[in-house]
């Protein structure tokens, strides 16, 4: 008897928007490097997806580059995964133009992120459309193509990409149904949210939005700051403290090792040991940990070329397969 073993496939999307945080690393990277273990990986910078909110040529400019160092920096290894820009496979552009003929504008008009902005539109008493560009309005059907096209089983995303998720579901069985015939795979959304929720300095989750994030990739001085800047409670030093109240110790446990951690635990529960100095402990095992990350991240980003050479060996991948989905889909729409 014989078996053929055909891996599923793992697709994501990161938009080139600001630098990564150690919220995105434990939350979003480091899960998906593992799921690319176990599946065929297609994971690619939504560029144009960022478009519809930067119109700073260089600022996207340096996005991109830092997304892409940063993967890569972490980890990510260009020979197991597809690795690309958006930009750099056409097909997805075509596959939106042939998505859009088979999506309801009503779809769209439900779609969160177009939905919130009229909505604060109508709360300032603005025009409902007011500063809502088609980028964003159609953002669900490219969305929908960046998936579709490359046969993904499961799409790894925040729980705020879910819907965006089950859009792509609606329109790729509108297109099945209209030609009989299974055309594009039916997608399945994988939260990961529940992995690790990474505290930010404030205690509340790390996010860009609140302005309490540690950036993975900043110099031992910056990082070193932006732990003193940790809020704490005012227990003084002598004081045994419960290592589970404080975000310091949440956020030690997440680059120390067992030992150190169980040893750390002892330490707050027996007192004598005031923030300052646990900020420091902090400190110490962070810079440790992502100092051989940084040094990764900032030869990429001073190698551009390099980079660029990688990424475009990515796109040549991903256009290989996007061809083959777009060629079967042209041909059962009559055209091609
Ligand atoms: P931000 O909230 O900083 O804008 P994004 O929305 O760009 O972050 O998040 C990108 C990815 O990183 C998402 O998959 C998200 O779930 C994950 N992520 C962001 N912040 C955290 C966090 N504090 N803990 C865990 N995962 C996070
Ligand atoms: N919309 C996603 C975000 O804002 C990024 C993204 C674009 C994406 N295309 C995708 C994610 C396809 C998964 C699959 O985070």
């Amino acid at each position: 008897m014989c078996y053929i073993f055909t891996m599923k496939t793992v697709l994501t999307g990161v938009k080139p928007t600001g630098s990564l945080h150690i919220g995105n690393y434990f939350g979003a990277i480091k899960p998906a490097l593992t799921l690319a273990e176990k599946y065929e990986a297609r994971y690619f910078i939504a560029d144009y997806h960022a478009l519809n909110t930067m119109k700073d040529a260089a600022e996207l400019k340096n996005a991109i580059r830092g997304i892409a160092a940063g993967w890569l920096a972490v980890g990510l290894d260009p020979e197991k995964v597809v690795f690309y820009r958006q930009s750099a496979v056409p097909e997805i552009f075509e596959l939106a133009t042939i998505l859009a003929a088979f999506t309801a504008k009503g779809l769209l008009n439900r779609a969160h992120a177009y939905k919130a902005a009229v909505q604060r539109n109508v709360e300032h008493g603005d025009d409902e459309d007011a500063g809502v560009n088609m980028g964003l309005f159609t953002y669900p059907i490219l969305m929908a193509a960046d998936i579709l096209l490359f046969n993904a089983d499961v799409v790894p995303v925040g729980r705020d990409q879910v819907q965006h998720v089950e859009i792509a579901q609606d329109i790729a069985k509108a297109v099945n149904f209209n030609y009989k015939k299974n055309l594009l795979k039916i997608p399945e959304a994988l939260t990961l949210e529940n992995s690790e929720v990474v505290p930010g300095l404030d205690g509340r989750k790390m996010s860009k939005s609140y302005d309490n994030t540690i950036p993975l990739f900043s110099s031992g001085a910056a990082l070193r700051k932006q732990i003193m800047r940790i809020v704490t409670n005012s227990q003084g030093v002598d004081e045994p403290k419960n290592p589970g109240d404080s975000q310091i110790f949440t956020l030690y446990c997440l680059f120390a090792s067992e030992t150190e951690r169980l040893e750390m635990d002892k330490r707050y529960r027996a007192g004598g040991m005031g923030w300052g100095e646990a900020k420091e402990e902090l400190f110490r095992v962070m810079n440790r940990e992502l100092s051989p990350l940084r040094e990764r991240f900032n030869a990429f980003i001073s190698e551009p070329d390099h980079m660029d050479a990688i990424l475009r060996d990515g796109a040549e991948k991903a256009r290989a397969i996007a061809s083959r989905t777009l060629a079967g889909l042209r041909s059962a729409a009559g055209i091609g």
